[in-house]
C-alpha cells in the first residue's frame, strides 16, 4: 500500500522461542530478506527467557525455519545472510536487570522495533523498562492480540503502553489486515466506481462473513478456554472485515483516515437486547466427530480440558449497523473451530432486479453476488446471470462467475503471508494496517454486551459434530430471514 523505503532498524523480538515467533515471524522475516526488502543493515535480536548457550537457541530458530519454509524457498545464501543479522539475548522481561545490556546491543540512534510476542500482561512492564534505558524515543512497539479480554482489561493494557509510547509509535496487530485479499478489498471498493454506487441498502440485501477453521484446540486449551471464539475471532478478525466492507470511503489512504471510518462503523453496531441475543446469536461447542476422514475428539475431551467448560468454539450472529448506508441490511457473521472446511469468505448479496421478465421457474437462480475468498485459493468472483449457450436453450439463464483467481492470474508471484506485509509496514512506519486504540475499545464494548447477555441467559453452547458447519440453530438463524449460508455443502 505504501512505497515508503525501508530504513535500517533493529527488530527486537520478545518471546522469540514461542510458537508465533517460530512458526510465523521468523519465516516472514526470512521471506522479506529473500525478497530483498530488508535493509542490509537491519538487525534482529531474539529475546527469550531460556538461558544457556545462545548458539543453541539460534540453532533452534534455524531448525524451525527449515521446518516451516517450503523447500523451494530455502536459499542457503539468504539463510546465511539472515542468520548473520541475528543475535540472541536471554532475559527476563519484567525485572529491569537485562535492559541496559539490551540497550547496548541496540546501540544509540537506531530505529528500534520492539515486537511483543508475549502475553499482554507484560506489555506495560516491558514499555517501562525500555523507557528507563532510553529506548522509548526511537522505538515502534508492536502488540499482538489478544489485548485484554474485555473493555476494561484492554484499556488497562493500552494505558500502560501509552504511559511511555504515544499512539503514533504503537502498532497493534490483527493479522487479517495483512492478508492479500483483505488488502484487495480496499482496492476493489475504492479504485472502482462500479461498486460504490451499489454499496448500500438500496442494492444489497445482506452480507455474510464466514471464517471457518478445520483445526480444533489441540494444545491450546489453556488459553482458548478463557477466551472462546467470540473473543478469539469475532472481536478482532471478523469485526475488522465487517468494518472494511461497511465503512465509508476514506478521504485518503492515511492510517487515520481509514481508521476514523472503521471506528464510525463500530460505533454504529446495534447493541442487542436479551430478546435479540437469543434470536440473533448462536454459540456452539464441538463434540467428537471426524476431520479429513479421521475421528477427532470433542472440545471437552481435548488434552488438558475441563469437562465442565461451557466456552464456545463457534459463534454465528446477525449484526445490524445503524446508519443510512446499511439500515435493514443484516451482516451474518460465522466462525468456528473444527468445521467442515478451512474457509474464509465474504459474500455480498445484491438485490433482485425490480421487475422479472424471464421464466418464473428460473427465479431462484436470480441474484448477483460478490464473493471475496480470503483462504484457501484467494479470489474475487462476481456471480452474474448470463444466457445458457445453444439454440435449444431459448432464454435459459445460468449463474456464473466473472472471476479473478489470484494464484492463476499472477502466476509468477507467490502470495505473501500476512505477517510479511505487516512486518514490512512496521519497518516503513506505516500504521494503516494496524488497529488504533479506539477501534479495539469499541469492538470490545460491543462484544462485552454480548458476553454479559450470555451470562444472564445462562444457556450452554449448542453442541455440533466436529467436521460440520456448526449447530443446526446457526442455519435457522439465517433461514428464519429467508436466506441460506452461501456454498455450504
Ligand atoms: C488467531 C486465533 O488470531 O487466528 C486462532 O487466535 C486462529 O485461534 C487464527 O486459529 C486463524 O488465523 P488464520 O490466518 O489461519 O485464519
Amino acid at each position: 500500500m505504501s512505497m515508503i523505503p525501508v530504513e535500517p532498524c533493529t527488530l527486537a523480538l520478545f518471546g522469540a522461542l514461542g510458537d508465533l515467533a517460530l512458526r510465523k515471524l521468523f519465516p516472514a522475516l526470512y521471506q522479506l530478506d529473500r525478497a530483498g526488502l530488508l535493509h542490509e543493515d537491519t538487525q534482529l535480536l531474539a529475546l527469550a527467557r531460556d538461558g544457556g548457550d545462545p548458539d543453541k537457541h539460534l540453532s533452534t530458530i534455524d531448525a524451525h525455519l527449515r521446518r516451516y519454509l517450503p523447500a523451494t524457498e530455502l536459499d542457503e545464501a539468504v539463510m546465511q545472510r539472515f542468520q548473520g543479522r541475528m543475535r540472541y539475548l536471554s532475559m527476563e522481561f519484567l525485572p529491569a536487570d537485562s535492559y541496559p545490556q539490551l540497550a547496548e546491543m541496540v546501540g544509540s540512534g537506531r530505529q528500534l522495533i520492539a515486537y511483543f510476542a508475549t502475553p499482554a500482561s507484560v506489555y506495560g512492564g516491558i514499555c517501562a523498562n525500555l523507557a528507563a534505558v532510553g529506548l522509548a524515543e526511537n522505538t515502534r512497539v508492536v502488540l499482538e492480540k489478544p489485548i485484554g479480554h474485555d473493555l476494561e482489561s484492554s484499556r488497562a493494557v493500552n494505558d500502560a503502553v501509552a504511559a511511555y509510547f504515544p499512539e503514533s509509535q504503537v502498532y497493534r496487530i490483527d493479522h487479517y489486515l495483512g492478508k492479500e485479499t483483505v488488502q484487495n478489498l480496499i482496492a476493489l471498493r475504492f479504485a472502482n466506481s462500479l461498486f460504490e454506487t451499489q454499496w448500500n441498502q438500496n442494492h444489497i440485501t445482506h452480507v455474510e462473513i464466514t471464517v471457518a477453521e478445520k483445526v480444533g484446540i489441540e494444545g491450546r486449551w489453556g488459553y482458548f478456554d478463557k477466551a472462546g471464539q467470540l473473543r478469539d475471532m469475532i472481536q478482532n478478525h471478523l469485526l475488522q472485515l465487517l468494518c472494511l466492507i461497511a465503512m465509508d470511503p476514506p478521504g485518503d489512504l492515511s492510517a487515520d483516515a481509514i481508521r476514523d471510518e472503521k471506528v464510525k462503523v463500530l460505533k454504529a453496531l446495534e447493541p442487542m437486547t436479551a430478546e435479540q441475543l437469543s434470536r440473533h446469536v448462536v454459540r456452539g461447542q464441538y463434540v467428537a466427530g471426524t476431520s479429513d476422514g479421521k475421528p477427532v475428539p470433542g472440545y471437552l475431551e481435548e488434552e488438558n480440558s475441563n469437562a465442565q467448560s461451557d466456552t464456545e468454539t463457534f459463534v454465528a450472529l446477525r449484526a445490524d449497523i445503524r446508519n443510512w448506508r446499511w439500515a435493514g441490511v443484516p451482516f451474518y457473521l460465522r466462525t468456528g473451530k473444527r468445521m467442515a472446511q478451512k474457509l474464509s469468505q465474504i459474500v455480498i448479496h445484491f438485490k433482485e432486479p425490480p421487475h422479472y421478465i424471464f421464466a418464473p421457474e428460473q427465479r431462484q437462480l436470480i441474484g448477483n453476488k460478490l464473493i471475496i475468498r480470503l483462504q484457501p485459493d484467494e479470489s474475487i468472483s462476481l456471480q452474474v446471470m448470463t444466457k445458457d449457450q445453444g439454440l435449444d436453450k431459448g432464454m435459459q439463464l445460468r449463474s456464473g462467475p466473472l472471476q479473478l483467481n489470484f494464484s492463476t492470474a499472477y502466476k509468477s508471484a507467490r502470495i505473501p503471508d500476512a505477517y510479511e506485509r505487516l512486518l514490512l509496514e512496521v519497518m516503513r512506519g506505516n500504521q494503516n494496517l494496524f488497529v488504533r486504540k479506539d477501534e479495539i475499545e469499541h469492538a470490545w464494548q460491543w462484544c462485552d454486551q454480548l458476553i454479559a447477555g450470555w451470562k444472564k441467559l445462562g444457556d450452554p453452547p449448542k453442541p455440533y459434530v466436529a467436521g460440520t458447519w456448526g449447530p443446526m440453530s446457526s442455519i435457522a438463524l439465517i433461514t428464519r430471514d429467508g436466506r441460506a449460508w452461501y456454498g455450504d455443502l
